[in-house]
C-alpha cells in the first residue's frame, strides 16, 4: 500500500501567460509580459505568449485530454488583464465567461480547480502607475480578487494568491530579464512588501467574504547544501536559506517578516517601509496551505563558482550557488535531486509546524526525444517517479501533504526559453498547426492516477 492519503489529489498544473495565447483578443488588455516580450532581445528567439499553445480556443480540447489522463485537480492562473484590462474598474465580460465555461468544464468532468491569481502577468495599466512598488497595486489585486471570489468562488475551493515571489520580483527588480526590468534591492524590497500586502488584504477579502475553501500562497521550495562542511560554506547555506527561503514563507505563515534580516534591510536601505497597520495586516491574514514549487536544490560557497554556469548566482559577497561535482545536471544546469523534496517537506513542517501542503509544481524541462512520430520522454517518467518516491516518503514521515500537481499538463512557453524546453504530458506540435500529441510519460501518469500512485 502507497502512503498517499485517500483523499490526495493527482493534479497538473499550467499558467495563463504560458499557455493561453489570444493576448489582444475579447477585450483583453496588454500585460507587463506582453509588451516585455514585444521588444526586441528580451526573450528566447523572440519568442512570446501572443498565441503560446492556443489554449484559449482550444480549453474544451485541452480539457477533454485531462479528463482522459484522470487528472483529479487541474491547476491554473487567471490572467488578470483578461478580466480587468486596465486592471481596475471596467470588468471584460468576455473573460469572466472564458473562466467561468473552464471551471465548469472541468467540474463536469469530475476535475477540481485549483486557482493561481497571479502568474505574473500585471496589467500593464498598472506598471505604469508604478506597478508592484506602488501601495496602489495591492489595493487594485484586492479588487481583482474580490471580482474572482465573487464569480468563481460558489464553484472553486482552492486558491493561491501569488506564484513564486522570489521569481517574479528578483528577476524582475534585481537581475532585471523580467519585466519591469530593474536592477535595484531596495526597490525589490519594497515591490515584495507590496505583494504580500495584496495577499494579507486577498485573505482578508476571502474570510470576510466567507468563501467556502481555503486560501494559500505559492513559493519556490529551493532547499540549500553547503558544498563543504567548513564554517564559511555553512554560514553562507544558513544565510541563502535566510534571504531566499524564510523571507518569502515567513511573512505568509507566520505573519511577520525573519527580525534579524528586516532589522539589517532596514538599517542598510530603509525598506521595506511599513505603513499604518501592515503589522496586524500580515499577521491576522496567513495562509491556510502553502504550495510548493520544486526542482532543484542548490548548492552554496561562501566563494564564487571557478566558472560561471547558468542558472541562480546567489547574492553577491554574501553566497554563492555552484555545481555539486557529485551530482546530475540537467540540459539547463538544474539539479536532479529528489531527496531535496524530501527535505524541503520536512524542513517546511519543521519551521512552520502542521501546515498542509501541495506540491504546486514538480517536473522535468527537456528536449523530448521523438522516435517514429512518437514522443518517448523517459527521462520525465524517471524524473517524476524518484520525485513521488520523495514525496511518499515525506508523508510517511508526518507532512500533511494533500496533492501533487507536475508541471505541466502541456507543453508551453517557457518565459525565457521559448518552446524548447518541454515539460509536459501532453506535446503540441509547432510545425502542424499546434497538435495536440499524448506522450508516453501521459499514459504512464494515467496509470498513476487510476491506482492512487500504487503503479509507477
Ligand atoms: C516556475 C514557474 O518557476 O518554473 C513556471 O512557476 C515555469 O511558470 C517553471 O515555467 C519552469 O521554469 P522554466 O524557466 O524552465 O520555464
Amino acid at each position: 500500500m502507497s502512503a498517499f492519503p485517500q483523499h490526495f489529489l493527482w493534479g497538473a498544473a499550467t499558467a495563463a501567460y504560458q499557455v493561453e495565447g489570444a493576448y489582444n483578443e475579447d477585450g483583453k488588455g496588454p500585460s507587463i509580459w506582453d509588451v516585455f516580450s514585444h521588444q526586441p532581445g528580451t526573450t528566447y528567439q523572440g519568442t512570446n505568449g501572443d498565441i503560446a499553445v492556443d489554449h484559449y480556443h482550444r480549453v474544451k480540447e485541452d480539457v477533454k485530454l485531462m479528463a482522459e489522463m484522470g487528472l483529479q485537480s487541474y491547476r491554473f492562473s487567471i490572467s488578470w488583464p483578461r478580466l480587468l484590462p486596465e486592471g481596475r474598474g471596467t470588468i471584460n465580460e468576455a473573460g469572466v465567461k472564458f473562466y467561468s465555461d473552464l471551471i465548469d468544464d472541468l467540474l463536469a468532468h469530475g476535475i477540481e480547480p485549483m486557482i493561481t491569481l497571479y502568474h505574473w502577468d500585471l496589467p500593464q495599466a498598472l506598471q505604469d502607475e508604478g506597478g508592484w512598488e506602488a501601495r496602489s497595486t495591492a489595493e487594485a489585486f484586492e479588487e481583482y480578487a474580490r471580482l474572482c471570489y465573487s464569480r468563481f468562488g460558489s464553484r472553486v475551493q482552492k486558491w493561491a494568491t501569488f506564484n513564486e515571489t522570489i521569481v517574479f520580483i528578483g528577476h524582475g527588480y534585481i537581475t532585471g530579464s523580467h519585466p519591469p526590468s530593474v536592477r535595484n534591492p531596495a526597490r525589490a524590497i519594497q515591490a515584495c512588501h507590496h505583494v504580500f500586502i495584496a495577499h494579507a488584504m486577498a485573505v482578508k477579502a476571502f474570510c470576510g467574504m466567507q468563501i467556502n475553501g481555503e486560501i494559500g500562497f505559492v513559493n519556490v521550495l529551493q532547499p540549500h547544501s553547503p558544498l563543504t562542511q567548513s564554517a564559511e560554506d555553512m554560514a553562507a547555506s544558513e544565510l541563502a536559506d535566510a534571504i531566499h527561503t524564510h523571507w518569502f514563507y515567513d511573512p505568509v505563515l507566520k505573519g511577520c517578516y525573519p527580525a534579524e534580516l528586516l532589522a539589517q534591510s532596514q538599517a542598510l536601505w530603509g525598506v521595506p517601509r511599513f505603513a499604518p497597520g501592515d503589522d496586524d495586516l500580515l499577521r491576522n491574514n496567513r495562509c491556510d496551505f502553502i504550495g510548493l514549487n520544486y526542482y532543484r536544490r542548490e548548492t552554496v560557497s561562501s566563494q564564487p563558482p571557478a566558472e560561471k554556469v547558468s542558472g541562480e548566482q546567489g547574492v553577491e559577497g554574501l553566497f554563492y550557488f555552484v555545481r555539486n561535482p557529485q551530482s546530475v545536471y540537467t540540459e539547463w544546469g538544474w539539479e536532479i535531486w529528489p531527496q531535496g523534496l524530501t527535505d524541503g517537506i520536512m524542513m517546511i513542517k519543521a519551521r512552520y509546524g502542521d501546515i498542509p501542503m501541495y506540491i504546486t509544481e514538480n517536473g522535468l524541462g527537456a528536449v523530448d526525444p521523438i522516435i517514429d512520430g512518437e514522443v518517448v520522454d523517459d527521462p520525465r517518467i524517471d524524473f517524476l517517479r524518484v520525485h513521488i518516491d520523495a514525496l511518499e516518503t515525506a508523508i510517511e514521515q508526518g507532512a500533511d501533504v494533500r496533492g501533487y500537481y507536475p508541471w505541466s499538463f502541456i507543453d508551453l512557453l517557457s518565459w525565457l526559453n521559448g518552446y524548447k524546453k518541454q515539460y509536459g504530458f501532453v506535446y503540441v506540435d509547432h510545425q502542424q498547426n499546434l497538435a495536440r500529441k499524448r506522450k508516453k510519460s501521459f499514459f504512464w501518469y494515467k496509470d498513476v492516477i487510476a491506482s492512487r500512485g500504487e503503479q509507477r
